[in-house]
């Protein structure tokens, strides 16, 4: 067993349905724990992509939005200060400041082999889709010389299969998430392209 597993599968409480932080407070929370300018980077840009899927995919509205904005933000705060304790530091946090259970456990979901809790709701399994995939496309922008600009599916596709490139990417993880979602990998790249503000 994973030493991060979580080792329940509940997170917050049904009476907070709908108790979401303000911008203003995730990034104050974000600048105190991540010191990491990359993984600043990460969480934005996974913040930004489950936006983006939230109100083009799912047709939901702007708070429904924020909330998925709100996992992608949160799901890698505690990575940077605390990795021995990663996902169990940023769930307690948000359960202390009574945070909607929906974006808890989709947090607490953003890596099943890890953390032991299964992603279940469309949030929970585009988060996991979007975290290692949008990781190994930003290492690729970085060693293109115009970064994003003309970037093609094909290149990121042989990056994927070439095990040395960004081997802390799994590709194990990027496989499984994309079925669990019932999104191609192609999909999946297709879209973080389109959507990557960098
Ligand atoms: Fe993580
Ligand atoms: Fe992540």
């Amino acid at each position: 067993m994973s030493e991060l597993n979580l080792g329940r599968t509940e997170f917050g409480k049904k009476e907070n349905a709908g108790n979401v932080m303000t911008r203003m407070e995730v990034i104050a929370l974000l600048d105190d724990w991540i010191k990491n300018e990359r993984l600043r980077l990460h969480v934005r840009q996974v913040g930004n992509l489950m936006n983006c899927w939230a109100k083009e995919k799912e047709g939901l509205d702007e708070a429904e939005s924020w909330k998925w904005e709100m996992a992608g933000l949160l799901h890698d705060a505690d990575w940077d200060q605390w990795p021995e304790q990663h996902c169990k530091k940023i769930i307690e946090e948000l359960e202390s400041r009574n945070v909607d259970p929906e974006i808890i456990r989709a947090i607490a979901s953003h890596g099943p082999a890890h953390f032991g809790v299964e992603p279940v709701s469309r949030m929970d399994q585009m988060l996991y889709a979007f975290d290692e995939l949008s990781g190994l496309i930003h290492a690729y922008s970085l060693m293109r010389p115009e970064g994003y600009l003309g970037m093609e599916m094909k290149g990121v596709l042989k990056r994927l299969k070439e095990k040395s490139f960004a081997a802390n990417v799994s590709r194990d993880d990027i496989r499984d998430a994309a079925s669990r979602a019932g999104i191609t990998v192609e999909d999946l790249v297709r879209f973080i392209i389109a959507h990557q503000t960098a």
